[in-house]
């Protein structure tokens, strides 16, 4: 969970923007220049994936957004919490939730209590916190793994531990940092058409870094390429098709376009790379 001060400023125009990004560069402490200059605005609901080849600021892009590091210029921002202060007010704030490309999960602890601890952390009573953490593990199809260590899961499994564990705090931004890219394919259709079913049930926003072209179209109502370190944005693609998308969407000719393009706005970020 990240908690940040509120801003005071209130922007017209970004009431229905849940992230926006404006000019934002991180150069880290060692000199490298990682990201930017970026501008992006992800409005609220949106299901968007950044793309782009290893070292081009994916991540860092997100943990900016999820406020673990400031930015070195430019201005981001997080739209707050539905019910918050004032109707349309735009600050920096709470409500997101994080998965990242390892599970993370705590070892000596049962799956039930994994997904608990952003709760216990928040000082949720832990009666509720429980209820919470079940009805978190049951969105994600594991209602009887609760009391499993896990040691106990397969790969699959446990990332759906991490996402349940990101749900818990019912965010409204969900951000992950290639959270299916160590499973295998069937697993990782699987896992894509469950977090669809998510997406479309929960309503959340859903900010999503991938390597892959094809997983990207899949998922994404919107595509945003990066290129090569400092990552900039290169390409902003709509994937639009007949919802709810499914396997047939995978199959179908508009999808295989789509890939095509993608790749084609791919390629010169991977210009110059070594292919090794
Ligand atoms: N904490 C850090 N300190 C210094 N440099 C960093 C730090 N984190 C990332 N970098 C550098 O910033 C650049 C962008 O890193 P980042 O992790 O954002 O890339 P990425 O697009 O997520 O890559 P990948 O697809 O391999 O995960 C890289 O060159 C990386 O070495
Ligand atoms: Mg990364």
């Amino acid at each position: 969970m990240v908690e940040r001060k509120p801003s005071s400023t209130v922007e017209a125009g970004l009431t229905a923007l849940a992230v926006s990004l404006r000019g934002v560069t991180k150069t880290y402490d060692n000199g490298v220049m990682a990201l930017g200059p970026i501008n992006l605005a992800i409005r609220k609901g949106e299901f968007i994936s950044l793309l782009g080849p290893s070292g081009c600021g994916k991540s860092t892009a997100l943990r900016l957004i999820a406020g673990l590091g400031a930015p070195s210029s430019g201005i981001v921002r997080v739209s707050r919490h539905e019910g918050g202060s004032q109707a349309g007010h735009v600050e920096q704030g709470h409500g997101i939730g994080f998965v990242f490309q390892e599970p993370t999960l705590m070892p000596w602890t049962s799956v039930r209590d994994n997904v608990r601890l952003p709760l216990r952390l928040a000082h949720v009573p832990k009666a509720e916190a429980l209820a919470r953490a079940d009805a978190a593990l049951g969105r994600v199809g594991l209602a009887d793994f609760a009391e499993a260590f896990p040691r106990e899961l397969s790969g699959g499994m446990k990332m759906r531990v991490s996402l349940a564990r990101a749900l818990v705090t019912d965010p409204d931004i969900l951000l992950m940092d290639e959270p299916f890219a160590a499973l295998d394919e069937i697993t990782r259709f699987r896992l894509n058409n469950d977090l669809l079913a998510l997406w479309r049930s929960l309503g959340k926003t859903v900010v999503f870094v991938t390597h892959s072209v094809f997983e990207s179209v899949y998922l994404s109502q919107r595509v945003v390429v990066m290129s090569a370190r400092p990552g900039r944005i290169q390409a902003d693609i709509r994937i639009e098709t007949v919802e709810p998308r499914g396997e047939e969407f995978r199959t179908s000719a508009a999808y295989s376009d789509y890939c095509r393009r993608l790749s084609a706005a791919l390629a010169p970020s991977y210009a110059g790379q070594s292919t090794l």
